[in-house]
Formats: C-alpha cells, sequence, structure tokens
C-alpha cells in the first residue's frame, strides 16, 4: 500500500526531563534539518517536557506524542492527563496501551479502548501499542493475543479517516535492555496478521504499523524491508540525537526504494 513518508518514532520513557528533552530535540531539529521532509518524525517525550519541546518545535515537522492520557476530558482523576490539556499543547499523537502501561500498570484492553474512542474524538491520533509476552508466545496464542487487543481496543471505532491511527507492533519480549531482538520473519507473520484484522475493520484506510522492541542501527533495515512494516517505534537506540538521525538516515533510502518497487507492482 501506498505510503507518502516513513514513519520513525521514539518513545523517551521516563528518562529526559525537560531541560534534556529540550536540548535532544534541538540536536534532532538541526541534524534532520535536510531529511525532515522525507520521512515522518515523532518523539513522544515525558508530560512535564511536552510544553517545552511544544514551544521549541512549533511547525518544526517532528511531531510530538504523549505516553499516555486518561479518557475523561475533566474530572476527579488525581494525577491523571486529559486529551483537553494534551491538546492546549498542541500534541497530535498519544500513545495507547504501551507494555509497560499494561505489565507495570495492569492497563486493560477495555481501558485502552475508551482511551482510544476519547482520543479519537479529541482530533488526537492514538498509538495503539500490541503485543504478546514470553509466556503468551510459549502457550501458542499469539495471534489470539493480538487479535483480542486490537478487536477490544478498537471496538466501536468508525469513521477513521487515513492517518488517524496508528498501530504499533511491540512484542513484551523483545522490549528494553533484557529483551530480545525478534526475528525478521517472526515480525513479517505478526504484521500479516495485524494488516488482516484491520484490513477487516478498515478496508478503505491504510493504517500504518509500526514495528517496535529492540530495534538498532545493526536489525533497523531487517524490519523495514518486511512488508507491512510502515515504519520503527524505537526506544533506546533513538534516545542520542546524532544516533537517531544515523538510524534514519540508514533505513530511509531502504524503505524509499521499498515504496518504489510496491509501487511498479501496482
Ligand atoms: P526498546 O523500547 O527499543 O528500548 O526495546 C521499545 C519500546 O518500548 O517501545
Amino acid at each position: 500500500m501506498m505510503r507518502n513518508k516513513l514513519l520513525i518514532g521514539t518513545n523517551l520513557k521516563m528518562y529526559k526531563g525537560v531541560s534534556d528533552t529540550c536540548q535532544y530535540l534541538e540536536s534532532l531539529k538541526a541534524l534532520t534539518a535536510d531529511i525532515v521532509d522525507q520521512v515522518s518524525i515523532f518523539v513522544i517525550p515525558s508530560y512535564v517536557a511536552l510544553d517545552q519541546a511544544s514551544k521549541l518545535l512549533q511547525s518544526q515537522a517532528i511531531m510530538l506524542g504523549a505516553q499516555n492520557m486518561h479518557h475523561e476530558q475533566a474530572g476527579q482523576y488525581t494525577g491523571e492527563i486529559s486529551p483537553v490539556m494534551l491538546k492546549e499543547l498542541g500534541i497530535k499523537v498519544v500513545e495507547i496501551g504501551h507494555s509497560e502501561r499494561r505489565q507495570i500498570f495492569n492497563e486493560t484492553d477495555e481501558e485502552e479502548n475508551a482511551k482510544i474512542l476519547s482520543a479519537l474524538s479529541h482530533g488526537l491520533t492514538p498509538l495503539l501499542c500490541v503485543g504478546e509476552t514470553t509466556q503468551q508466545k510459549s502457550f501458542g496464542i499469539v495471534d489470539e493475543v493480538l487479535s483480542t487487543q486490537l478487536k477490544i481496543g478498537l471496538h466501536g471505532v468508525s469513521e477513521l479517516s487515513s492517518n488517524q491511527l496508528w498501530v504499533a507492533y511491540e512484542p513484551v519480549w523483545a522490549i528494553g535492555v533484557n529483551g530480545t531482538p525478534a526475528e525478521p520473519n517472526y515480525v513479517k507473520e505478526r504484521h500479516a496478521f495485524i494488516r488482516s484484522i484491520l484490513n477487516r475493520f478498515f478496508p478503505n484506510i491504510d493504517i500504518p504499523i509500526l514495528y517496535g522492541g529492540s530495534v538498532n542501527q545493526e536489525n533497523a533495515i531487517d524490519f523495514i524491508t518486511l512488508p507491512n512494516v510502515d515504519g520503527l517505534f524505537i526506544g533506546r537506540s533513538a534516545w542520542e540525537a546524532e544516533k537517531f538521525d544515523q538510524l534514519i538516515r540508514k533505513t530511509l533510502p531502504i524503505w524509499q526504494e521499498k515504496e518504489k518497487n510496491d509501487a511498479e507492482v501496482r
């Protein structure tokens, strides 16, 4: 399917505060200035850095996202952040259901669904993260897990238009310092499966599916060449602006080649 640009981004998790985030974004902006019109870059910093980051980037091509949100727009929810608050800061993207939210904070598919519906109704682009745990993999229920996460997570979503929803496949066992990078063939099969579900739900909409989980300079190309991998969602390997820029430069021509070949086939 035709995509205009490679979608590539990073979640900074609970790492950089305001000044580190701004320094990082300043560098990334400068480093990627000559390619930024060919690629869709997004960065998802901590809540506290969003305001400054948003001012710093202004109309720049790097998009900003939030790591989570509450589904209500206001209320007695101490410690939570609402979609209205994110919009006020000019945030476009919101990550929903990252495996750390699901595993550590016990978020359920039903909660992710409420957040997805709320984000869409507020004009935010949800980035729904799905992926199986080691245990689910060993039970042989990977497709069942992915299908459940997608079916419940996207329940009630209708009238979607292009670029209003992104999905990231991130196997839990592949994420973070203790993660094992997935085999490209495994990723290929999972992405094809996710694509089949999304096509059934939204036959006329082309939803980008990103791959994430220990993506690095060495393996990024193996993933980006796969069919149905429309972008990369990166943690550790993107947290230094120089390294992230290098990773983007390495993958961009390969991805453009893939796009060109796909277009010729069509
Ligand atoms: P990682 O993180 O690249 O450091 O494995 C990925 C993620 O958590 O999205």
